[in-house]
């Protein structure tokens, strides 16, 4: 029987759902039964940062995918290491340690109008951060727009000294890439306009960057994080890349990371070590910096979060089933956009637009002044049961009416 489609929710399709399942089957018994010892040792508690060997692997996929590099190197000299990647269970997490380690209840968070709308709810409702919306258009966020916002709201907020362990005085939220709902990317001039706005006031800029590797075309899109040039005279480390295997692999495994500055790793390992030993001296500096009680909670149980998780996906990763399986979805998912673009060109009138996006999973439709998307909505489900979303639920405050 033909069943609609629930076109409502960012979930992966679950004709790729089962076959991440049967990769998931062949790496998890090559990981865990090839020797006793393997088996054992997943099954261990792991390093907090996620296991070495895991994010060595990782770091050589993602260099591969992003044709750029990214950076893990637990050979050299401790001094002269450079490791970029902290493993998380999910963007979502990532994104909450951020929130959660490096600021605190009133601080001000900036963010595109239109974003993925359990962002404004964790860190607005939940975390009591004051979510400040930015406008945009079909290049992203308005950089001209946010310099002046930026500049207007952080005037009050006094500077921390270099030196200080919480220096960010704000937090910028980003879909730089394929972004959620609009399915829009950042252009390149716009990139660098962050990254200068960022290093004059001090922002962490956290780049929800889950849809990155999803991409239709042969177009590079770098991400943000590799604007933020380490040899460019005025670098700190403004620039976190959050990623996850939600969207190539599947969301149930939980399995994130974090690209980030070694300002930014460094004080996050210090924060999980710090929690996991609960002497007096660790708990007076968790409580002086107010650290989130969940946070404490969640770092401080057993190290890495999902440590036998990542040693299977080492594991499909080196049997190459990652790869294939993102090969699989590029393709499956390219259909559909196009699908989809294709039906939108033929049955809506002129004065409605939409984006194509070459990447991701979302299209932005923009109905004319006179027609209310709600309409639009139930129309859909009564007469063809295809569910969709209204934007209002996922705009801030739409101060530009017709983007696109
Ligand atoms: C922009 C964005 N970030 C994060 C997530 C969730 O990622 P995770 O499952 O890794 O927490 C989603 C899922 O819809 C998303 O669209």
């Amino acid at each position: 029987m033909f069943s609609a489609p629930t076109l409502s929710a960012g979930w992966p399709a679950s004709v790729l759902l089962s076959k991440a399942a049967s990769y998931l089957t062949q790496a998890a018994s090559d990981a865990l039964m090839k020797t006793e010892s393997d088996g054992v040792s997943l099954l261990e508690y792991g390093p907090v940062e996620g296991l070495s060997t895991f994010r060595e692997v990782l770091a050589a996929y993602l260099s591969k995918e992003y044709q750029d590099d990214v950076h893990v190197d637990s050979h050299s000299y401790y001094i002269f290491n450079r490791n970029d990647l902290f493993i998380t269970c999910g963007a979502t997490y990532g994104l909450y340690l951020l929130a959660t380690l490096f600021f605190h209840s009133g601080d001000m968070v900036f963010m595109e109008e239109a974003s993925y709308h359990r962002v404004a709810t964790i860190l607005g409702d939940e975390l009591k951060l004051q979510v400040i919306p930015v406008s945009m258009d079909k290049c992203g966020i308005l950089t001209e727009d946010l310099k002046k916002v930026v500049e207007k709201t952080l005037s009050t907020v006094p500077r921390k000294p270099a030196s200080s362990l919480q220096s960010f005085r704000a937090m910028l939220y980003l879909i730089p890439i394929f972004h959620n709902p609009t399915g829009i990317c950042l252009s390149h001039e716009r990139c660098r306009e962050v990254i200068d706005i960022a290093r004059k006031n001090d922002l962490l800029v956290v780049c929800d960057d889950v849809y990155n590797l999803l991409s239709y075309t042969d177009e590079k899109y770098p991400r943000l994080f590799s604007y933020d040039k380490k040899d460019d005279p005025d670098y700190q480390g403004n620039v976190v890349s959050v990623g996850t295997f939600s969207k190539i692999f599947g969301p149930g495994i939980r399995v994130g990371w974090l690209e980030g500055p070694q300002c930014v790793l460094s004080y996050l390992k210090t924060w999980s070590a710090c929690c996991q030993r609960s002497n007096n001296l660790s708990l007076f500096l968790l409580e002086f910096l107010n650290v989130h009680v969940y946070t404490q909670c969640s770092l401080s149980s057993s190290g890495s979060p999902n440590h036998c998780m990542s040693g299977i996906l080492e594991r499909a990763i080196g049997l190459g089933l990652q790869h294939q399986l993102l090969t699989e979805a590029r393709a499956f998912y390219k259909r559909n956009m196009s699908a989809m673009c294709q039906v939108l060109e033929k049955s809506l009138p002129p004065s409605v637009k939409f984006t194509k996006p070459k990447g991701g999973y979302f299209v932005w439709i923009t109905m004319p002044k006179h027609v209310c998307a709600e309409d639009v909505v139930q129309l859909c489900d009564k007469e063809y049961g295809v569910v969709v979303n209204a934007g209002h639920i996922l705009v801030l405050i739409l101060t530009h009416p017709c983007w696109f």
